[in-house]
């Protein structure tokens, strides 16, 4: 099993690339996991799936539960109640922490039933909100791959170097980590390519501006039938790279 975290500023188009690498991932290589790490969660509008609950509201209920009664198996069933299955990939919110005070024990038992989730998974996919807060918070236990998504701007690239830089003080091990330049369009490319070196950065992709991901987007629509795309044929070879990069 792969766990491949997307970060990254506001905007960039984290959950884009979440929606549409899920989309190839499941056809290529199913079944896939993906995790709205959001709390401002769209990534289910996006891959077109509807989320009626979330991890956080499962672990609320644990408040309701009588003496006796097994928290853990309750966390199971209501966990399995907030996934949606859909064709090849399926999709669990983790919502927003609630309550007031320490979310020490809520982190653990989110990190619990993730980790005993995702094993059921060939590949899992976590969009995280701007900044690292649930990679950070250790409710994703491990990362495989973290895709840092920058936009093209000098300001943007240098959001991006920050956050790539951040990756390393985290707790939790990031085994590989990759930038891809979003919405890239075709005259910048050279200018950016002589950026990303001077920046000494060389494990990067482009994936290119599409006016058809923004128009859907306007509309509230899902992201379907993106395949004939530069930018789903760029993220597809993205996928196939981290496939044959993961062993
Ligand atoms: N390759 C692209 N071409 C054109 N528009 C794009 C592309 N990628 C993303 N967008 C647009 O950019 C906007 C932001 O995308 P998205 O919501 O995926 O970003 P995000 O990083 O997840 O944002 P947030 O930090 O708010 O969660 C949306 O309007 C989306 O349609
Ligand atoms: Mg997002």
């Amino acid at each position: 099993m792969t766990v491949i975290a997307l970060a990254g500023k506001g905007g960039v188009g984290k959950t884009t690339l979440c929606s549409l690498m899920a989309f190839h991932l499941a056809s290529v290589e199913p079944p896939v996991l993906a995790i709205d790490a959001d709390p401002n969660s769209n990534l289910g509008e996006k891959m077109g799936l509807r989320a009626t609950s979330d991890l956080s509201s499962a672990l609320a209920c644990l408040r309701e539960v009588p003496e006796g009664v097994a928290k853990h198996d309750v966390m199971a069933v209501k966990a399995r109640e907030a996934l949606i299955e859909g064709p090849g990939v399926d999709l669990i919110g983790m919502g927003r922490p609630q309550g007031p005070g320490c979310y020490c024990f809520a982190n653990s038992v989110l990190r619990d039933v993730l980790t005993l989730m995702s094993k059921s998974y060939r590949h899992v996919l976590v969009d995280n909100e701007a900044g690292m807060e649930h990679i950070s918070r250790g409710t994703v236990a491990k990362v495989d791959v973290l895709i840092v998504v920058s936009d093209p701007s000098v300001a943007g690239l240098r959001a991006a170097s920050r956050i790539w830089g951040l990756a390393d003080e985290l707790e939790i091990e990031v085994a590989r980590k990759l930038l891809v330049v979003n919405s890239v369009t075709e005259e910048t490319r050279p200018a950016l390519r002589e950026r990303l070196a001077s920046m000494g950065l060389t494990d990067y992709a482009f994936v290119p501006y599409e006016p058809d991901i923004r128009s859907l987007n306007m509309e509230g629509k899902p992201l379907l039938s993106m395949e004939d795309t530069g930018a789903y044929k760029a993220i597809a070879r993205l996928c196939d790279r981290i496939i044959l990069s993961v062993p």
